[in-house]
Order: structure tokens, then sequence, then C-alpha cells
């Protein structure tokens, strides 16, 4: 795993992803969204022993302030499609993975930034942390997802909101709307994404991936959501793991949970 941009750490079967470009507040370049893909879509589904990961970004002010606005002045007319196919299809690599990704955002969390935590199954803001999609200043639109998943999070009355005046909300103001599980002092982030992370690999694995798929059926218009979870729950009534929950919790004990 050989990463310009990304630093990668890790620790009991968590992996904790950097985004490394503290003086560009960690703006996704397009060398940064590549290894974002190559990140979640090989070599983190390589690994089967990897229980969680948690994405944040370098220094104590920033998340990801966006996409790389530098990179855009140099965008032909034809591009901009493109990008923002290119950019959907790796925040769905980490929407639909399997393992938990929870993002720890410790500061501006903007455009592309915010677009890249609401991909992320759960997250957890420092209380520096700024949240806001400011496209329309630039004269653009959100690319990565951000106009369906701001609604799905929050609604759209408020999601309307923010993305036409582009406003910054605050920690606890993205907590009171839904968009964020937890506040916690600032520096504190990825500690305790790591402790909602060891609390989440305690659990059944298969299981775990099997809720994922299914919260993520309801938002997939091609597919039914109820069937989703029938299907999904037939799935983990046969495995291993189902069997010594059950016989774990007859017996008192602590499950010892394989991922079979
Ligand atoms: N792209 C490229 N560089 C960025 C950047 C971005 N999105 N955000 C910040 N930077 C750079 C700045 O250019 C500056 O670099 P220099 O020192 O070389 O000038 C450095 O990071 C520090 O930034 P500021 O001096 O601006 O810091 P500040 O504290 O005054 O302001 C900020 C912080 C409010 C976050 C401000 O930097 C800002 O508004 N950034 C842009 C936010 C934005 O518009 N994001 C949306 C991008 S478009 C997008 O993401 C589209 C999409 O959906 C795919």
């Amino acid at each position: 795993m050989a990463y310009e941009n990304l630093l990668i750490q890790e620790e009991n079967g968590i992996l904790v992803v950097t985004i490394n470009r503290e003086k560009a507040l960690n703006a996704l370049n397009r060398q940064t969204m590549d290894e974002l893909g190559r990140f979640f879509g090989e070599d983190l589904p390589a690994r089967k022993d990897v229980k969680g990961v948690v994405l944040t970004g370098a220094g104590d002010k920033a998340f990801v302030a966006g996409a790389d606005i530098k990179e855009f002045l140099d965008l032909q007319d034809d591009q901009g499609g493109h990008l923002a196919q290119k950019g959907q299809n790796i925040f769905f690599l980490i929407e639909r993975s399997s393992v938990p990704v929870i993002a720890a955002v410790n500061g501006f969390a903007l455009g592309g930034g915010c677009e890249l935590a609401m991909a992320c199954h759960l997250r957890i803001a420092g209380e520096k942390a700024r949240f806001g999609q400011p496209e329309v200043n630039l004269g653009l639109i959100p690319g990565y997802g951000g106009t369906q998943r701001l609604i799905q999070y929050i609604g759209k009355t408020k999601a309307m909101e923010l993305l036409l005046t582009a406003d910054m909300i605050d920690a606890q103001e993205a907590l009171r709307l839904g968009l964020v599980n937890a506040v916690v002092p600032a520096g504190e982030e990825t500690r305790a994404a790591k402790a909602m992370l060891e609390k989440i690999a305690t659990k059944g694995p298969l299981a775990v991936a099997k809720v994922i798929e299914s919260v993520n059926a309801y938002f997939d218009t091609t597919a039914d959501g109820f069937q989703a979870e029938v299907k999904a729950f037939g799935f983990t009534a046969t495995t291993r793991d189902f069997r010594e929950g059950a016989a774990a919790f007859v017996e008192k004990r602590k499950p010892d949970f394989k991922g079979e």
C-alpha cells in the first residue's frame, strides 16, 4: 500500500486513513481521489482482517476543504461530468464497503469534504468542525453526491437552504440536524471513532456487512429495501456466527465470532 497523499496507520485491525495535504487543507486533488479509489476499491477489500476504517484529515484545521479548486482552473468543458461520475463512483466504494467506515471530522468539511464525510457510514465531529456545500459560491454545484446525500441526512428543507446559501454549520448544529453521530472535544475525533469501531468489531462481521448493505438498499431506487433485508437476514441465519451468537447468549458468555 504505497500512497503519496494518504497516511495509513493500523492498530488492532482498525485502519486510520489520513488525507495528508495539510497546506491545501486536505483538498481532494486528482491524485488523492485516485488513491482513495485504490484504497477502497482494491487494497481494503483484499484485507480480510480489517475491522473498520477511520477517515480523517491531517492537521487541526480541516477534514477536507473540498475538491481541489486550483485543479479546476484547467478543467475543459467536456470534463466536468466525467470528473463528477468518477468522484461519485469512488464515494460509492466507501458507502458500500463491507467494513464500517467512520469519518473523524477534525475541521472544515466543505464541498467534496462534506460529501466524503457523508459517504462514510458514521461521522464523529470535533467541536471545531464546520460543514457546508459552498459550490454555488464558485458557480458550481456539488458533484460527489452532495445534493442527494445531504437530503438523506437532514431532509429537503435544510438541505436546500445549505446548498443554495452556501452557509456553513458548526458541529452542534450538524448534530442537531442529524448530519453527525456525535460531537467530541477537538483532537478527540479519531480516538472516539476508533472506540466506536472497536465496539462494532465485537459484533458478527457478516451481520455488520449485511446491515450496511440493507440500509444502503433503502436509498437504491433500483432495489426493494424490504426484500434486500429478507435476503440478508436469510443469509445471516445460515452463518456459523449466528449459531455462535445464539449459543453464547444461551450459555451467558461472550460470542467468539469468526466471520463465517
Ligand atoms: N482547493 C484548493 N486549495 C484549497 C482549498 C480547495 N478546496 N481550500 C483551501 N485551499 C488552500 C488555499 O488556497 C490556501 O492555499 P495557499 O496558502 O497556497 O493560498 C490554503 O489552502 C489555506 O486556505 P485559506 O488561506 O483559504 O484558509 P482560510 O482559513 O482563510 O479559509 C476556508 C479556510 C474557509 C476553508 C477556505 O480555504 C475555503 O473557502 N476553501 C474552499 C472551500 C470550497 O469552496 N470547497 C468546495 C470546493 S468545490 C467542490 O468540492 C466540488 C465538488 O463537490 C466535487
